[in-house]
């Protein structure tokens, strides 16, 4: 019988082929805007593609290439302002092959040394960029919502590991109304409750938490455990008071996790560092390498003040797993510090990224993002058609088209969608003034190869009736 993990003639053209394709779809700064078709449609096009004995790598490939990657939206479109987009760099994409071409465990030192050594290099910058002290250090997950599950975890952990009465109790996290919907989520997945304070359309202050906190019932005081704090929210790029929140934390005795999934990249750069002033007092954080700092699918971090404390609560025991502490194999075990056990390297494409281009890279092409969010704005006023309906915050851009009701927005994204020109999706935002909430349009620029015409074209797609 043939094996399939010999090497023969069919795999050494696959992989000629496979490599022809990456060249080819890496190097194309403009792909397609491909669309989805439904399942069945799907199945109509390419039929069966698993069977008894394989329809062949190339046939494979080809329904792949010809049919169904036309089928997905690429993230790293320079026109996709959509949700928040991406832009991996090349180099760190041409690593992601190298990455599972390696076949390396990343849980434990003992089997993934080298290339858990080349994620911590990229860790210790992302540590640095938050202004954490020297003893604060993180993990590469498997995104924002994995790295705030992690974090809730071990601020559990830690605050029921404060009073044996706690153990009993079911716990309870505050937030804002901001606040990504993971937040809500990994509540639930740890059976907490949560208290959303504050208003969609405005930072979380430290007074607001303040006041929060005060109102609470003596038994809600006694469950309440953390603080979701938001430093750049999904829907509009604001950033909590990191500084009035995490006082009151510290008087409270409250752990801070700070969610910058999407946000964190920007505390790279210099020109608006500054607004991020108090993340360095939270006890966790969460970035997402895949969203602003230019990383595959997938790849998210959390970071920790105190490591002691993640590892409490993380790390897994087992007769089979004692082995990967003893002395020979003794390092930095990723495994101990998030919920997940058997991991990618997901770190390692950050890394050759940064270590090919530099850390000024990083910081131009981030200030990029947030030049382009600058730049359609200034279009924006200058056009009679549309508005801004917030200031800019970071690289996202809220804007009206007057006299748009939803559907019209819908309609426009759809059209946009269909023709292969754009994706830009709307959004909701509650009116000051009628205190409604409507419809309105959203951009958020992450991608440094987008460009002034790219966003003046899209403003235009509004204007075409
Ligand atoms: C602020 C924020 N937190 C968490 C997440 C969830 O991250 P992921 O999709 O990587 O799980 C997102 C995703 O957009 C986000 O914007």
């Amino acid at each position: 019988m043939k094996s399939m993990h010999k090497l023969d003639i069919n795999l050494v053209e696959m992989t000629m082929d496979v490599m022809k394709y990456t060249i080819n779809r890496i190097s194309n700064t403009n792909p397609d805007l491909g669309a989805p078709k439904t399942e069945e449609k799907l199945l109509e096009l390419v039929g069966d593609t698993v069977t008894e004995n394989g329809i062949g790598g190339e046939k494979a490939l080809a329904l792949f290439k010809d049919v169904l990657v036309k089928a997905t939206v690429p993230v790293d479109h320079p026109k996709n302002f959509a949700f928040v987009p991406a832009s991996p760099t090349r180099a760190s994409i041409l690593f992601d092959l190298i990455t599972s071409a390696s076949s390396i465990h990343g849980a434990y030192w003992m089997e993934g040394a080298g290339a858990i050594f080349c994620e911590n290099r990229a860790m210790e910058w992302l540590v640095s960029l938050t202004g954490l002290p020297e003893t604060a250090f993180g993990v590469f997950t498997s995104g924002g919502t994995s790295a705030n599950l992690s974090a809730l975890v071990a601020a559990r952990q830690t605050w029921r590991d404060k009073k044996e009465e706690r153990k009993v109790l079911r716990s309870l996290l505050l937030t804002s109304k901001s606040a990504h919907s993971s937040v809500k989520s990994m509540a639930n997945v740890i059976d907490a409750d949560v208290i959303a304070i504050g208003y969609e359309d405005d930072k979380m202050t430290g007074k607001m938490v303040k006041e929060a906190v005060d109102n609470l019932s003596e038994i809600d005081r006694k469950r309440l455990f953390a603080v979701v704090a938001t430093a750049g929210t999904t829907n509009a790029g604001i950033i909590d008071d990191l500084q009035g929140i995490s006082q009151i934390c510290s008087e409270e005795d409250l752990w801070l996790h700070v969610d910058a999934a999407y946000g964190g990249g920007a505390l790279a750069a210099p020109s608006v560092k500054h607004r991020f002033a108090g993340i360095e007092n939270a006890d966790s954080i969460t970035i997402d390498p895949h969203k602003w700092l230019f990383s595959p699918y997938d790849c998210g971090a959390v970071i920790y003040r105190d490591m002691e404390l993640a590892e409490k609560a993380h790390s897994q025991k087992g007769p089979y797993l004692s082995i990967f502490k003893d002395e020979g194999a003794y390092g930095f075990n990723p495994a101990d510090y998030q919920i997940q056990l058997t991991r990618r390297v997901r770190g390692l494409p950050l890394w050759f990224s940064l270590a090919m281009h530099g850390t000024k890279r990083y910081q131009q092409a981030i200030e990029r993002g947030l030049e382009l969010a600058q730049i359609a704005e200034r279009h924006i006023d200058a056009m009679d058609f549309v508005e801004i309906v917030r200031p800019v915050s970071l690289s996202c851009v809220l804007f009206r088209r007057k006299g748009w009701s939803a559907e019209d927005y819908r309609e426009w994204t759809y059209r946009n969608h269909k023709e292969g020109f754009a994706l830009v999706t709307p959004t909701q935002w509650r009116n000051k003034e009628t205190g409604e909430h409507e419809t309105v349009a959203r951009f958020c620029f992450i991608n440094p190869d987008t460009t002034q015409d790219d966003i003046v074209s899209v403003l235009h797609s509004m204007h075409l009736d």
